[in-house]
């Protein structure tokens, strides 16, 4: 590995992969701009509100129907098992038929489907008269529908990543599993609390008056969103299957026990996927293994109810919390370490759980686990869809799909069992009383699994091998990840801009030595005019008689997409420092502000011709015009640009100032009347925090001085 190579291996925000793995509030609303992606979204609200609603409904008929607590919990948990149980045999070849057969009409199949069974359980209750085949019925339907789920999740999730870019897969998962895990149950079970209510006060609170029951009800209801689904997608989105996927491919497709094989032996032989499987078996048996735990975990921190409720709710906040904001923490990091830190997180939180001596420590802890199952959730979809080709992608979902299920009930009811089996006791180590019991020591177990396989999944995915990890995370968090040694190293871009007479060449060439003592390569240039085409068309730009206002416009952004394609994007992926004096403010201060052509349209111009090459920072010198027209005027004839009226650099003043108001991170803007020493000190100590930490001993033969 070589020194210059060391130098670079901060890669900021600007590199193309990390910009697209920032998902924000911006991403969001790009997604929900893509016409069919919003219609798939309403679609997939409907259906899980339906999904919720159902589960809530479901459950409760069955449990109206017979009397006694013992039937009554029976019956409830029936309907619960009945649901879990298709995951095993189906998830196969419900992939299979995700990858083979048009998404678009599986999803409407499977909908109207379940719009018909829906309705069958009150209208069964109704012509069975027989309390109990109307509850085996439930619990058939119930059956039935959630085998039906299995084939419709596979041919959604494989179908979403056709209907959204690659960079805003992300900010798409984000907002279908916040509507699928947040909003729906909640919506469902006011709609539910609302329908009953709504009934009971029409006949004067009395039930056996109703010509219908709030549960009937919400079945219908529940029923119609699934109806309302089926239209949705059939008339109105296009493109789940992707490109291809109908034709050749499905004929080169073998038979449909062979496609499952092919399915398995593709995530057998991908490393990638198998680091996602390590992962989420790890993840799941740990999440498993505390909802297990959790009802007498909570009484031995001696609380009741109230407390198993406490840890519930901050699971489920931690988890919204990691699906809606984990992309805004972690920034650039890279998705798929993103992943394996994420269980590890998780894993620590649970282990941890087991001293926590009280409610206090737990509550955070128990978030902290959330957080990390949520992140690990949002990355892991999100990689999935975006590595795995589409013709696989219906089987890997699948295979995932059943493979959390199943480990979660498993989880589920070892953890309760072995849980029933141990005792508890109190251990006075000075002056605390530490708990040992069963269940805390299952915790330290889920938890110590969770780390393991989530440093398993790690090394299987690490697309950074040798970038060191805390490291890594750190630079990432503040938005410049580091780079792999020896891959593509992103240096720093820096900015100067300002008016006439402003002094940027003199700080430009107090901070080159500057750098280069400290061991970065620092290469100064300037705009117009940096390149052999440069210096063409800079004679056109300040000496032509006369340009009319576009024209100056697409010459200047000709100018710099030179520039930057031939010096500045090559001297960054050499790690360099790049000082520019002048770039795309000029245009939007000059051309924007002073020629009064409109700011957007001259910065798409720019983002155009430098491949949204956006500088890490603008060095913004600010001066009074008439200040800087007379330091001009002192050296000679005025070019053309300098001959404009006093009016005309007001106004490009004025344009400068409100780009770093704009976004004043970026911007570090100094008065320009200040001695230039000061101003030099200022820039320093601000260049001190952007630059790569490192390289205080990079040996001066090689920095690269050509510029
Ligand atoms: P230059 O001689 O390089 O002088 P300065 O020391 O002012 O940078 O002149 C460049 C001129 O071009 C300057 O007047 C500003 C103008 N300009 C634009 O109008 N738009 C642009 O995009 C750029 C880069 C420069």
């Amino acid at each position: 590995m070589n020194s210059a190579q060391e130098a670079g291996k901060d890669a900021p925000a600007k590199s193309e992969d990390s910009a697209s793995g920032v998902a924000d509030v911006n991403g969001i609303a790009a997604v929900l701009r893509i016409s069919q992606f919003r219609r798939l979204w309403i679609v997939l609200g409907l259906s899980s509100l339906g999904d919720w609603l159902g589960l809530l409904a479901t459950s409760l008929f069955a449990a109206d129907q017979v009397e006694g607590t013992t039937a009554k919990g029976a019956a409830f948990g029936g309907v619960n098992v009945m649901r879990l149980l298709p995951a095993m045999l189906l998830g196969p070849l419900a992939g299979v038929f995700a990858d083979r057969f048009d998404r678009r009409l599986t999803m409407t199949i499977c909908d109207l489907l379940r719009f018909g069974l829906f309705v069958s359980i009150p209208l069964a209750a109704v012509f069975l008269n027989e309390p109990a085949a109307a509850v085996t019925w439930a619990l058939i339907a119930t059956f039935l529908i959630e085998m039906v789920a299995m084939f419709w999740i596979p041919a959604k999730e494989a179908g979403l990543p056709n209907l959204v870019p690659r960079d805003k897969l992300e900010s798409a998962n984000q907002l279908t599993l916040v509507t699928t895990y947040g909003v729906s149950p909640v919506l469902a079970a006011l709609l539910l609390a609302g329908i009953s209510r709504a009934l009971l006060s029409a006949v004067d609170e009395k039930v056996d008056d109703l010509w219908i029951t709030p549960v009937d009800l919400a079945l219908y209801v529940n029923a119609l969103t699934f109806l309302a689904a089926a239209i949705v997608v059939f008339f109105f989105v296009k493109g789940l299957s992707g490109k291809g996927g109908d034709t050749e491919e499905k004929q080169r497709q073998p038979g449909l026990l062979a496609s499952v094989v092919q399915g398995w032996q593709f995530v057998k032989g991908t490393t990638m996927v198998r680091g996602l499987v390590y992962g989420i078996l790890g993840a799941f048996a740990a999440g498993g293994a505390v909802i297990g735990i959790a009802k007498p975990y909570a009484a031995s921190l001696s609380g009741g109810d109230a407390a198993f409720s406490l840890l519930f709710g901050s699971l489920f906040v931690g988890l919204g919390a990691g699906i809606g904001l984990g992309p805004i923490v972690v920034r650039a990091l890279s998705r798929r370490r993103w992943f394996g830190m994420s269980i590890v997180l998780a894993g620590f939180s649970v282990a941890l759980l087991a001293p926590a001596p009280h409610l206090a420590v737990a509550v955070p802890l128990v978030f902290l686990v959330g957080a990390g199952a949520g992140m690990a959730y949002l990355s892991g979809s999100t990689l999935l869809g975006k590595e795995v080709q589409d013709t696989m992608r219906g089987r890997v979902f699948a295979f995932v799909q059943s493979l959390v299920r199943v480990v979660l009930m498993l989880a589920i009811a070892l953890s309760s069992l072995l849980v029933g089996l141990g005792g508890s006791r109190t251990l006075p180590v000075g002056s605390l009383d530490i708990q040992v019991s069963t269940a805390r020591g299952l915790l330290v177990v889920a938890g110590v699994l969770a780390i393991i396989t989530g440093v398993l999944a790690f090394h299987r995915m690490d697309d950074k091998p040798g970038v060191p990890v805390i490291a890594d995370l750190i630079a990432s968090l503040r938005g410049r990840p580091l780079a792999v040694p020896g891959g593509p190293s992103m240096g720093v871009f820096i900015a100067v801009e300002g008016g006439e007479g402003a002094g940027k060449s003199t700080q430009i060439a107090a901070l080159a030595p500057w750098l280069e003592e400290r061991g970065y390569e620092c290469v100064t240039t300037h705009e117009p005019g940096a390149t052999p085409l440069g210096r063409k068309i800079r004679q056109l730009l300040l000496h032509e008689e006369s340009v009319s206002p576009r024209a100056e416009a697409l010459l200047y952004a000709a100018d710099r997409s030179e520039h930057v394609s031939t010096v500045v994007r090559p001297a960054l992926s050499r790690g360099a420092v790049v000082i520019t004096d002048r770039y795309i403010d000029s245009s939007l201060a000059y051309q924007g502000a002073g020629r009064a052509l409109p700011t957007p349209e001259i910065g798409w111009l720019s983002a155009w011709a430098t491949a949204a090459l956006k500088p890490d920072l603008v060095v913004l010198l600010d001066l009074d015009p008439e200040v800087g027209l007379a330091r001009v005027a002192k050296r000679g004839t005025a070019d053309r640009l300098e001959s404009e009226s006093r009016l005309f650099h007001e106004r490009v003043r004025s344009g400068f100032l409100d780009l770093a108001e704009a976004e004043p991170k970026r911007y570090l803007v100094l008065d320009a009347t200040a001695k230039p020493e000061d101003i030099t000190r200022q820039i320093k100590q601000r260049l001190e925090s952007l630059l790569p930490v490192r390289a205080t001993s990079v040996p001066r033969t090689m920095v690269d001085t050509s510029s």
